[in-house]
């Protein structure tokens, strides 16, 4: 959670209250209670958005006349060097204050003197933090949409390869009917797609700027809110002051968005799992993303598909823990909300790794074509084409099923593929057959016959894969 560059973190001084807030209290805080109620140690990672908010701020102050050209001048120079500052780790993170925005603000009160007392003017930590998530996650957001983006493009570039490489569809686990590789591949850049579009609606949801809202009720001081929305890039200012602060929904929006985003990963990382076994060994996965056991020397371990699968179990905890957070929770802003952050941080680090570690490894997977062609061919699975063949015989299709049954049975006693008997075999289960049902009954004549849009045929995959390569490039 902790930002490595800014290694230097003092404890509370036992004897000083907070000067924040300090005023009315008689004896100061104590020291456990400091460390407690601190989110310095996690917070300060969002010390450049807290940064360009309050330039933001001292701008649109200026504008109104609260404060005059130099002030905001000096006001923003000397955020621009603590933002340097923290940015080279020369600067000391201190528990006493708190929480990054009393951290910034009284370094620059010890920069430039007490026109950096003026700052806080029209504004609250409330408004502040909200806008900073905002700000934060919305960055977040455009980094994982690119490395969404960079992972669709190697699964359809991987699809392109392989739209008539043939291999089982399941149902079940069990072997259903053909399908083409390239198929399933673009079966996965679907449900990529949907996590796309998802992230995008969050942002555009969250791209409002709460601050004017100050602690709850808004301000007095004549600011312009569509001001400060527009240097900071927000479609616009918040609507409500008491939502303003309290509303944590586009946190657990993105949570939710990036647990289903993890239950996708996870669940292509499982066929990843059991592509690569010896059982199915449909796949290989180079090397570099694997790793060995220290006591079976043959061992070669899915370890990153393993992790990712792993990996969903935290991001899926994060989301329950910010719906828990906020469930109950009375307007306005309450201390609760400190706790938004640590799991928001963790979902956006962990699915950005996620996906980092995916964008590589998918485009490198090598299809074993012989394996999956055997395996599609050894599950009859060209049952369902020798009925629907039935069917255009004139053979209604419960009766077909009945048929096709037959010779499934008869096909595992005698240990061959429906392709594999006869004309004369096939006929003692229905004399309607005739020649042409090896149309049919071959793996390559069951996929091509599904040739429509959204079907398994090789034309239509690559139909399909440049479909995708054009939603993707227009985005
Ligand atoms: N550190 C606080 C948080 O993350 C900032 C807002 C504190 N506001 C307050 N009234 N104590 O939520």
């Amino acid at each position: 959670m902790t930002d490595s560059r800014d290694k230097k973190t003092t404890s509370a001084p036992k004897t000083a209250a907070n000067q924040a807030w300090g005023g009315r209290f008689d004896e100061p805080v104590d020291d456990f209670v400091a460390r407690f109620t601190a989110s310095v140690q996690f917070d300060r990672r969002l010390y450049r958005e807290d940064i360009q908010g309050s330039i933001a701020h001292a701008q649109m102050l200026c504008e109104v006349d609260v404060l005059s050209g130099e002030e905001r001048d000096q006001i923003i120079s000397g955020l621009e060097h603590i933002a340097e500052d923290i940015a080279a780790g020369n600067f000391t993170w201190s528990v006493a204050r708190e929480d990054v925005h009393m951290n910034i603000e009284a370094a620059l009160t010890e920069r430039i003197g007490s026109v950096g007392k003026k700052l806080h003017t029209g504004r609250s930590r409330n408004d502040q933090v909200a806008t900073d998530i905002r700000l934060w996650l919305r960055h977040q957001i455009d980094d994982l949409t690119t490395l969404v983006g960079l992972l669709q493009r190697g699964i359809i570039d991987l699809a392109g390869r392989h739209s008539d490489t043939i291999m089982p569809g399941f149902t079940h686990l069990q072997t259903a009917q053909p399908v083409t590789f390239g198929h399933h591949l673009l079966a996965w850049n679907e449900m990529l797609e949907r996590d796309y579009s998802r992230l995008i609606d969050c942002r555009e949801r969250l791209n409002q700027c709460p601050l004017g809202a100050a602690a709850l009720a808004g301000t007095t001081y004549p600011i312009d809110r569509q001001s400060s929305a527009a240097k900071l890039g927000f479609a616009k200012p918040s609507e409500n002051s008491l939502d303003s602060v309290s509303d944590r929904d586009f946190a657990i929006e993105f949570c939710a968005a990036a647990s289903i985003l993890m239950t996708h990963l996870s669940r292509i990382s499982e066929e990843l799992i059991l592509w690569t076994s010896a059982q199915f060994n449909f796949i290989h996965l180079p090397d570099r993303f694997c790793t060995g056991s220290s006591i079976m020397p043959q061992k070669k371990n899915p370890d990153v598909p393993e992790l990712v699968r792993g990996k969903t179990g935290r991001v899926n905890g994060n989301l329950i823990a910010l719906l828990t957070l906020m469930k109950s929770q009375p307007l306005a802003y309450n201390k609760d909300n400190q706790e938004d952050k640590e799991p928001l941080f963790d979902s956006v680090d962990t699915v950005a790794d996620c996906l980092r570690a995916f964008a590589d490894m998918v485009p490198a997977i090598v299809a074993n074509k012989d394996a999956m062609y055997s395996a599609a061919k050894a599950g009859f699975s060209t049952a369902t084409d020798l009925a629907d063949y039935l069917v255009g015989r004139g053979i209604a299709f419960r009766d077909a099923h009945e048929i096709v049954g037959k010779s499934v049975a008869y096909g595992i006693h005698k240990a061959i593929d429906l392709s594999d008997m006869s004309l004369a075999e096939l006929r003692q289960f229905a004399p309607e057959i005739n020649a042409d049902v090896f149309d049919v009954l071959t793996l390559e004549g069951s996929v091509a016959a599904r040739s429509h849009h959204g079907g398994t045929a090789p034309s239509a995959v690559a139909a399909a894969t440049l479909r995708a390569l054009a939603r993707l490039e227009n985005r």
